[in-house]
């Protein structure tokens, strides 16, 4: 890769944010396409690649997985107490994405073929985080946003409600859900703590 080529790929991961504000405008299908493409070009253990994905563009059908996923939302969040203003944002801005959902131009399921990948947790799920993680760079390269979420992820999160909804067999576990869409405002670089402080080389230094 050339020096330049370098630079794009690291600002592309220098900036990818989480987007929860979308216009209303719909994503082309093949940039959806290349974008599912990248998704697909990740990594997985044994080269399983058990990744499958649903996209969700019908506001109706938003509108209905909308209902479990918001329910079970608001029984978990509680008064949000002992947050710091900042976080309590982060949730505000969250809830509101999720209270939104069907205003949201795509909801991308991002699901597991449990028949197609081994039994360890570990491994099922390490083997489709990278595909997300490309999926979200991916989007981002064409100036869309995304966000991801454990949305319809668990049975706590409504994942049975949502399979029913969308037809998901059995053997298929949904991983997570990433909203995407066009930005409707422009969002600053991601703040992360100094990673000089969380890297250690060659042994663990207490006082690193
Ligand atoms: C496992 C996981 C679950 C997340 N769940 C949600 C969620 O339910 N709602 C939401 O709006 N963002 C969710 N996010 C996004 C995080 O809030 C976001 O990555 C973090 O605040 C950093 O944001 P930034 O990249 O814009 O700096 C989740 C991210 C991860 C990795």
């Amino acid at each position: 890769m050339k020096k330049e080529e370098a630079e794009v790929v690291m600002r592309s991961i220098e900036t990818l944010r989480s987007v929860r504000s979308f216009k209303p405008d719909s994503i082309p299908k093949e940039t959806l396409d290349r974008i599912l493409r990248a998704a697909s070009m990740a990594a997985s253990g044994s080269n399983t690649q058990p990744w499958e994905f649903v996209v969700v563009q019908d506001r109706d059908v938003k509108a209905r997985l909308k209902e479990p996923m918001w329910k079970k939302w608001l029984e978990r969040i509680g008064g949000g107490t002992g947050m710091s203003q900042r976080m309590k944002e982060t949730y505000d801005e969250a809830t509101e994405m999720l209270r939104n959902s069907e205003k949201v131009p795509a909801l991308v399921y991002c699901c597991l073929d449990l028949n197609r990948i081994g039994r360890g947790e570990e491994v099922r799920y390490a083997s489709i985080y990278p595909a997300v993680q490309n999926l979200m760079l991916a989007a981002h390269a064409f100036g869309l946003g995304t966000c991801l979420t454990i949305h319809g992820s668990t049975p706590t999160r409504g994942e049975p409600e949502v399979k029913k909804i969308l037809g998901i067999p059995e053997n298929i576990k949904i991983a997570c859900l990433v909203y995407m869409g066009y930005p409707s405002r422009r969002y600053g670089r991601p703040r992360r703590r100094q990673i000089e402080d969380r890297v250690r080389y060659e042994k663990w230094d207490p006082v690193a």
